[in-house]
């Protein structure tokens, strides 16, 4: 049988990793910048996060939702804690998309509405209502196309207060930091507004920390660079180091009932047992500092070396865009210095590396860029 092709593939097979490195089947070593896609926090193979999991694997990998599971209770007591949204409620699902999902159909339950805003270049999954309110037209079905789905223009809060207006929105979902629309940063004031606007007509705050939470932007949450309250936050990939969780926090004031929400797989043992390993790492390695202290060197290093692109970003998410289409400047870092990084666009580079990052990581990757943008603006400069 094969595969449903819909991935462009590198011709590169990784068969180990530790750390911030990456063996391929070749035995060639990669520097990490990518983190599989935002999603290794605590590093490769933490040797933590392969007890933790081995270990429960071999106790009881997985049983239902319709008995005690009290891995659950100490992955939410450890996340209320390490993230400060203790007096949350904790969901426990599989998926960024499923998180949003959740987070979205929590919304219409609680406020008996059916509309929801978005912005412009945001990203929220691939499933019905995640996709629908997703700026990308490429990846909405007709079956996912509906009138409940606003998407307005990023940081703009006019337009959002003209469309909460009618009354008829039953949230307003938002990334604590644009990903995939390239690293937009939230302008300054704009979650506070979107709080206080949320509260003056009758609806939700859904802040998507799928990308940026995890102590990826150098907090817990990107959105606690400001001290907004949102009523519900979703995550999904650094939870699990690579293991399938995700998870929506609930405020206190939304009163759950039996069936409301649920999921096979969500909260099983397994993904509990990762998740609390990450958590731990994260404590004990003091990983969101870390995220902060190598984004903030990296993110003046980079602007050292040329103000001919922009750099945006907070901790170990970086967003590098430059005047002129990236793919020359990824495939020489990947095939000439074995750095893999992100993308966005055309034009934009993005950093997602493993949270635990060291300042010589992050010195091998400056040296081998400035080699390659180097060598790239001089041929751009002879045309
Ligand atoms: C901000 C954001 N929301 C939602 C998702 C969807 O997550 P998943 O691919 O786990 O469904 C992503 C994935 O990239 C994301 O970046």
């Amino acid at each position: 049988m094969k595969l449903f092709d819909v991935y462009p593939l590198f011709n590169i097979t990784p068969i180990k990793a530790k750390g911030c490195n990456v063996w391929d089947s070749n035995g060639k070593k990669y520097l990490d910048l990518y983190g599989g896609h935002a999603v290794i926090s605590i590093g490769h193979s933490h040797p933590h996060y392969v007890e933790k999991i081995s270990d429960q694997l071999s106790k009881i990998g997985f049983y239902s939702n319709s008995v005690q599971n009290p891995l659950q209770t100490e992955l939410a007591e450890k996340l209320g804690e390490i993230s400060g949204c203790n007096d949350y409620q904790f969901f426990l699902c599989n998926s960024g998309a499923e998180a949003n999902e959740n987070a979205i159909k929590l919304a219409s339950f609680v406020t008996g509405k059916k509309k929801f805003i978005s912005y412009k270049k945001g990203f929220h999954g691939r499933t019905s209502a995640a996709v629908a309110l997703t700026d990308n037209p490429k990846i909405i079905a007709p079956v996912n196309e509906t009138a409940n789905s606003i998407i307005l223009p990023f940081n703009d809060i006019e337009t959002t207060e003209k469309a909460l207006s009618k009354g008829d929105v039953a949230a307003i979902i938002v990334e604590g930091i644009q990903g995939i629309g390239g690293i937009n940063i939230p302008k300054k004031g704009f979650l506070n507004k979107l709080k206080a606007l949320t509260e003056k007509y009758e609806c939700l705050l859904i802040l998507d920390e799928i990308q940026s939470g995890y102590g990826r932007s150098g907090r817990f949450f990107a959105f606690q660079y400001s001290n907004v309250k949102p009523d519900l936050i979703t995550m999904a990939k650094g939870m699990g180091n690579g293991f399938p969780v995700g998870g929506v926090l609930i405020q206190p004031e939304i009163k759950p009932w039996y069936g409301m929400l649920g999921t096979t797989f969500g909260g099983n043992h397994l993904a509990c047992a990762a998740g609390i390993a990450v958590l731990d790492v994260i404590q004990k390695e003091s990983l969101v500092a870390n995220s902060e202290m190598v984004g903030n060197y990296l993110m003046q290093k980079l602007g050292e070396i040329s103000s001919d692109y922009e750099i945006r970003g907070k901790g170990l998410m970086i967003g590098l865009e430059f005047k002129f289409p990236i793919k020359e400047l990824r495939q020489k870092l990947l095939f000439e210095f074995g750095i893999f990084t992100g993308v966005s666009g055309q034009n934009i580079i993005r950093l997602l590396p493993p949270l635990n990052l060291t300042i010589n990581e992050a010195d091998q990757f400056l040296k081998a860029f400035e080699k390659v943008y180097a060598d790239i603006s001089a041929v751009l400069n002879e045309h």
